[in-house]
């Protein structure tokens, strides 16, 4: 596991940036394993900054997201759909028709998980950005979640619901379900791209590193993976010193 600290907002979006460039330039039709949620902002930034100045391409690039809320209209601001378009997609020329994310308003979740287990069965994503909950979890896969789980529909803990409520005017509208791509599906990926930024993800950081490998931290699963790079700011990782 590569452990890098970022000093400031900016270089923590070059660095992570940086690792997604590697893989592109090897391979400009690779597949791409992302993320919503605040932190991973500053590398779509960049992302969106580096294709405008220096045209990188995302023609030939496929996508995969992590997870989608269940319920939310897709055109809701909240809506991860409505989130990477708004933060990523729509900034960069990457094809819609390669894009995949769970249907969070599939009339059968069942046969929805299954159809996104499918897909992600038959490809091979390059680098999987990832993002760390305040409880260890990775996307939707709360603490105690099967090491090996696949795509499932998950009730969310009244810790995710409360710190997600700041997206939402207020804790109610926060969905209580979502779609997640199971922790066996991301440990597949080639590469993991850990970000974690915020002195309320310091407890998170250090179980995931420094931790007993256990299904109560989902993040500590990282420990068993080849070739992890986690960026981090200096309030994340504050407890390792
Ligand atoms: P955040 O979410 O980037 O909004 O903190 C990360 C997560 O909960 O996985």
């Amino acid at each position: 596991m590569k452990i890098i600290v970022a000093n400031t907002e900016k270089e923590f979006g070059e660095l992570a940036f940086a690792e997604i460039k590697k893989v592109l330039d090897k391979n400009p039709a690779c597949t791409l394993g992302l993320a919503t949620g605040s932190t991973p902002i500053p590398l779509y930034d960049e992302m969106a900054k580096d294709h405008q100045q220096n045209g990188t391409s995302y023609k030939q690039v496929h996508s995969f997201n992590l997870d989608e809320y269940v319920g939310l209209p897709k055109e809701h601001p909240e809506s991860y759909i409505s989130f990477m378009t708004r933060n990523l997609f729509s900034r960069i020329d990457i094809d819609m028709r390669n894009v995949n994310i769970p249907n969070g308003l599939a009339s059968d979740i069942p046969t929805e998980c299954a159809r996104y287990s499918d897909l992600l069965a038959h490809a091979q994503v390059d680098i999987q950005v990832l993002g760390i909950g305040g409880n260890g979890h990775i996307a939707f896969n709360e603490p105690n979640t099967p090491f090996d789980s696949t795509t499932h529909q998950v009730f969310l803990t009244q810790k995710t619901i409360s710190d997600n409520a700041r997206f939402f005017n207020g804790i109610d509208e926060v969905p209580k379900s979502a779609l997640t791509m199971g922790i066996g599906e991301i440990f597949k990926a080639k590469k993991l791209l850990m970000l974690a930024s915020g002195k309320n993800k310091a407890d998170a950081v250090y179980r995931m590193i420094r931790g007993e490998i256990t299904p109560s931290c989902p993040a500590s699963i990282l420990q068993n993976h080849p070739d992890v790079v986690v960026i981090l700011d200096k309030d994340a990782a504050a407890l390792l010193v």
